[in-house]
């Protein structure tokens, strides 16, 4: 990738490069569904959050690039455990949570640029100093910018469902993305999952035990070495709730083999 396609000046603040990014090419036969270049309806910010976007995204946020995350020097702390969240949404429970869980380093990555403005938004006005953000593709940030054995904990609280069967290969919970994912957690690091849709809860029950690398906890696990009390009903979530159904949570925890 040219550098200077990246540039504030060329493409703006938190905007992805031109045209359709460059993905990980996997070699293990496995499937990795990635968003790619995706264009939201309503992709625009208001003013008020243009003007916290250009004063704060350069701190507290990077776009998706080829360079490892210096977690201690981009949270300014070293020695605190971090946790990565895919598709934080509009970080509705990103921002509820991260106060309880202060000693632990967020990264929340998510594509949608005005969720991201949201979430960054909610950081700046309540003064919420453990949260970074990082705006591209889940599963092209874990391959390309976060270290093998490095992460306490993953999120993916209610991922798209991709409810018709033709599109169920889009789903990012199969065998790719959870190897992917295991091998960035240290061992004893955690995934967590929470999906209110049961045809996806389906498809997720014929997965917990497919990467021998994580070992399956289920719901709730009581000992669980990190936060899994979501604080909130998030949009999705409450949408759910008013349909009445039911959530389905998951927990896997990272074992101490080597990886593959
Ligand atoms: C159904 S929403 C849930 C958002 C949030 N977690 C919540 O509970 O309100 C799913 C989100 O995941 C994001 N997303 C889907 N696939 C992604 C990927 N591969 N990388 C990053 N974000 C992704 C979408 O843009 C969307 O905002």
């Amino acid at each position: 990738m040219n550098s200077t396609d990246n540039s504030p000046e060329l493409s703006g603040i938190g905007e992805l490069p031109a045209g359709r990014p460059p993905q990980t090419d996997f070699t293990d036969g496995l499937d990795y569904p990635r968003l790619g270049s995706v264009t939201f309806r309503r992709g625009t910010l208001t003013d008020n959050q243009e003007a916290t976007f250009a004063e704060h995204w350069p701190r507290l946020g990077k776009v998706l690039d080829d360079e490892l995350i210096d977690v201690d020097s981009w949270f300014g702390r070293s020695g605190h455990p971090t946790i990565l969240e895919i598709g934080s949404g509009t970080g509705t429970s990103t921002a509820a949570m991260a106060p309880v869980e202060a000693d632990t380093n967020v990264i929340a990555v998510e594509l949608y640029k005005p969720g991201l403005a949201k979430l960054l938004g909610a950081v700046v006005r309540g003064n919420i100093d453990n949260v970074r953000m990082v705006r591209g593709d889940g599963i092209e940030v874990l391959a390309r910018m976060i270290p093998e054995k490095s992460l306490d904990g993953v999120r993916i609280f209610f991922p798209d469902p991709w409810p018709k069967a033709r599109h169920h290969k889009r789903r990012i919970i199969q065998s790719g993305p959870l190897r992917l994912i295991a091998t960035r957690l240290k061992p004893g690091g955690v995934l967590h999952v929470a999906t209110d849709h049961a045809d996806y809860a389906e498809w997720i029950d014929e997965l917990v035990q497919v990467e021998d690398l994580l070992e399956f906890r289920g719901w709730p696990w009581e000992d669980a070495p990190l936060l899994t009390d979501r604080q909130v009903i998030t949009k999705f979530e409450g949408k759910g709730l008013d349909k009445d159904h039911t959530i389905n949570e998951y927990l896997w925890q990272r074992t101490d083999a080597p990886n593959p």
